[in-house]
């Protein structure tokens, strides 16, 4: 029955939108609060996704004592953590010992100097492919959360697919990494690049779209290496070798690299804040 307190979401935005409306897909049956301070975002979201719509912070906070609470996420944008936790302080509800912050880049440090203990902090960055139940989440943990607090917020996460345990420091690579957008922006440019190789823009994503997505989902499956999988797809000397050696010659994996490098460079600036 642990499953089934609940869980009440401080911003009713994007995430807090995938998360709710994955947990309800995986058949998730425990008590969502949402507050957020565009009311029709959160009514929105009690269409969707039957969560409970607190009309402001403190019946949201007033509704995580009544409901003892699981936790509190907190799902604002980095800018507006620290806005969020002082209203939470103000609003003289005691909150939930056990909060996760979805913000990238704003570390357990900050998050413990704006709301200290008895509060304990997890940091968690769902995809928002958690939406059809299937974003990696990976997590971490101050020092004084619990093993049962931990199992509880892994097994939350889990409903909307895998979780992984990171060290913190790590967390802002992952999160530069594991966004769903690369899958779009590869996406778009390979669609573009067919289009200008002559193929009409249904074609050219239905093509590029099976080459990323059937073909990763094919070495997921298979159980083979990269390399095994490079070798049955690219022979020496034909197609695909010469369009992999192309991109590479224009510094493909350099590109990308430097894409990861400025993502980890932007998380690490909200550290500041
Ligand atoms: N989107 C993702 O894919 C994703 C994935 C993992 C983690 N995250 C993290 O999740 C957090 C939320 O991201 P998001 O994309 O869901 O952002 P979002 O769509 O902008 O949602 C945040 C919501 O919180 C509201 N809000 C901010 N401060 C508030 C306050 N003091 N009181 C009440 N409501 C307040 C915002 O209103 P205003 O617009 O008026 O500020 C907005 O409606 C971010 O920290 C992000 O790093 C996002």
């Amino acid at each position: 029955m642990r499953e089934m307190k609940a869980t009440v979401f401080l911003g009713g935005g994007h995430i807090t939108g995938a998360m709710a409306a994955g947990l309800r897909l995986a058949g998730y049956a425990g008590e969502i609060v949402v507050y957020d301070r565009h009311p029709e975002k959160v009514r929105a979201l009690r269409r969707e996704s039957r969560v409970e719509a607190a009309r402001d912070l403190k019946s949201a906070m007033l509704r995580a004592e009544a409901l003892r609470a699981g936790m509190l996420v907190i799902a604002v944008r980095p800018g507006s953590v620290r806005e969020m936790l002082r209203e939470v302080a103000a609003c003289g509800v005691t909150p939930p010992r056990l909060c996760v912050s979805l913000a990238a880049g704003i570390p357990l440090r900050n998050l413990r100097a704006w709301m200290g203990p008895p509060v304990r902090w997890a940091r968690a960055m769902p995809s928002p492919v958690c939406r059809i139940a299937r974003g990696l989440t990976p997590v971490s943990f101050e020092r004084s959360v619990t093993k049962s607090e931990r199992a509880r917020v892994r097994r939350f996460f889990a409903h909307v697919g895998p979780v992984m345990d990171l060290p913190e420091r790590q967390l802002d690579a992952i999160t530069a990494v594991h966004s769903p957008t690369h899958g779009y922006h590869a996406l778009a440019a390979l669609t573009k690049a067919a289009q200008a190789a002559g193929l009409d823009r249904a074609t050219a994503l239905t093509a590029a779209a099976h080459a990323l997505s059937d073909g990763i989902f094919y070495w997921r499956e298979s159980g083979q290496s990269l390399e095994e999988l490079l070798r049955e797809a690219a022979t020496p000397g034909g197609i695909a070798a010469a369009t992999m050696s192309a991109m590479d010659a224009s510094g493909y994996a350099r590109v990308v690299e430097k894409g990861i490098r400025a993502g980890v460079k932007r998380a690490r600036l909200n550290a500041r804040r």
